[in-house]
C-alpha cells in the first residue's frame, strides 16, 4: 500500500466515482482546496492501481477549544473503501509521521459515539480522549450548484495523541 497527498488527476478520479453525488464531489474540490492552500494535505492509499482509502490531514484543528488546548494536527473524514484490511491503519501512521515532520506536539481526530468500532481502532493505536467537552462536528451537504441542502452538527469525541 502506498499513502501520498492526492494529485490533479487522483483528485479527477475520485470525482468521476461519485457523479451521482453532488455532495461528495463538494467535499473533494474542497479537500483539494485545503491542500492547495497548504493547510493540510489530502491523504490517499493506493494498493493495485486503486484507491482505497482517504483522510485528510490539516495542520491546526478544526475546533478552536482544541486548537487552543493542544495545538494537534488532525485527521479527518477517514474513510477506507474495504474494512479490516488495514487501509485505516496504514493512513493514521503515515499521517501520525507527516504531523511529526510538521513538529506538531500531538495528533487528534473527532469519533461519534455512534462508531465504536473507530473509536476501538483509534484506542489501539493509543488515542486517548482530550480532557475537554465533547467537540461538534459542522458540515453542509451542497447541491450540483454549491447551493447547501442540509446542515449537520454532531457531538463527537475527541481523541488525541501526543507525538
Ligand atoms: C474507521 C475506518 C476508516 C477504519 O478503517 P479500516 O481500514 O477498516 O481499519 P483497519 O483495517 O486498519 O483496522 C480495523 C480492524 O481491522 C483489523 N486489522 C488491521 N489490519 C488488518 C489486516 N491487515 N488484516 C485483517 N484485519 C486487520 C484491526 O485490528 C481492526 O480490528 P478491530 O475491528 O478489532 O478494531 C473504516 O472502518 C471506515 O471507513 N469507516 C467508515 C467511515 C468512518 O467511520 N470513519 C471514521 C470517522 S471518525
Amino acid at each position: 500500500m502506498d499513502i501520498r497527498p492526492a494529485t490533479p488527476a487522483d483528485v479527477e478520479q475520485l470525482i468521476a466515482g461519485v457523479a451521482e453525488h453532488p455532495a461528495a464531489q463538494h467535499h473533494l474540490r474542497a479537500r483539494w482546496a485545503i491542500q492547495e492552500g497548504g493547510d493540510g494535505l489530502f491523504l490517499l492509499a493506493h494498493r493495485d492501481g486503486e484507491i482505497v482509502g482517504q483522510t485528510m490531514l490539516l495542520r491546526e484543528s478544526k475546533y478552536a477549544e482544541v486548537r487552543a488546548d493542544a495545538d494537534p494536527a488532525e485527521i479527518n473524514a477517514l474513510s477506507a473503501v474495504v474494512y479490516n484490511q488495514g487501509i485505516g491503519t496504514a493512513i493514521i501512521r503515515v499521517a501520525e509521521e507527516i504531523a511529526g515532520e510538521w513538529n506538531k506536539p500531538a495528533i487528534g481526530l473527532a469519533v461519534g459515539a455512534d462508531n465504536p468500532d473507530a473509536r476501538r481502532l483509534y484506542e489501539r493505536l493509543d488515542y486517548r480522549p482530550w480532557s475537554g467537552p465533547p467537540v461538534v462536528d459542522e458540515w453542509t451537504e451542497q447541491a450540483a450548484d454549491g447551493t447547501v441542502v442540509r446542515t449537520h452538527a454532531d457531538e463527537c469525541d475527541y481523541f488525541l495523541k501526543a507525538l
